[in-house]
């Protein structure tokens, strides 16, 4: 999986590259700053119209992937996203990979409980996201990072 990703975090979590379906794009973007926010939803925005998403599902994953997006940069000291479209011969899907190097999630289920926040936020982010997506998977390792996978299918 070399070449996906220079963070380490993506290559204990390489399971979550899902070998029952095909990808038809891959795309990796930056996530440092608010500018790379902005990048990342409008790619996100543009993968989920090319698989024909209805307005209302193209605007929760890229509600979804705003969070992860700067949870990653806030928490996670920054990292990348790995954008990937997924066709299981059925239907079509969008599939964002958010990896940094950080810290770690030491508790998930407390990170993934409503209004738990460590850095003064509403603690709404992680487990908005899941609710607005079809899958949802965190691996994360104590100080070696973080992956959270989140795919939307067109339905
Ligand atoms: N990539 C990450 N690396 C390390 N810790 C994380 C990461 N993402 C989330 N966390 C932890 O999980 C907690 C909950 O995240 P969540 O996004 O739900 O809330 P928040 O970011 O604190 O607030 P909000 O997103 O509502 O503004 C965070 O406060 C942080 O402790
Ligand atoms: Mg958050």
């Amino acid at each position: 999986m070399s070449e996906l990703s220079t963070a380490a975090s993506v290559r204990f979590a390489s399971h979550l590259l899902d070998a029952r379906k095909v990808t038809f794009s891959r795309a990796v973007l930056p996530l440092t700053t608010d500018e790379h926010v902005v990048s990342v939803r409008r790619m996100v925005r543009e993968r989920a119209l090319a698989i024909k998403l209805s307005l209302v599902d193209q605007t929760k994953l890229v509600t979804a992937a705003s969070e992860l997006a700067r949870n990653t940069i806030k928490y996670g000291g920054g990292g990348e996203v790995h954008i990937r479209e997924l066709d299981d011969g059925l239907s079509r899907a969008v599939q964002l990979m958010f990896a940094d190097d950080g810290p770690g999630i030491a508790d998930v289920e407390l990170a993934l409980t409503d209004g738990y926040t460590t850095g003064g936020g509403l603690g709404l982010g992680l487990s908005g996201a899941r609710r607005l997506v079809d899958e949802f998977d965190i691996d994360t390792r104590p100080g070696e990072g973080t992956v959270v996978s989140i795919v939307k299918w067109k339905r």
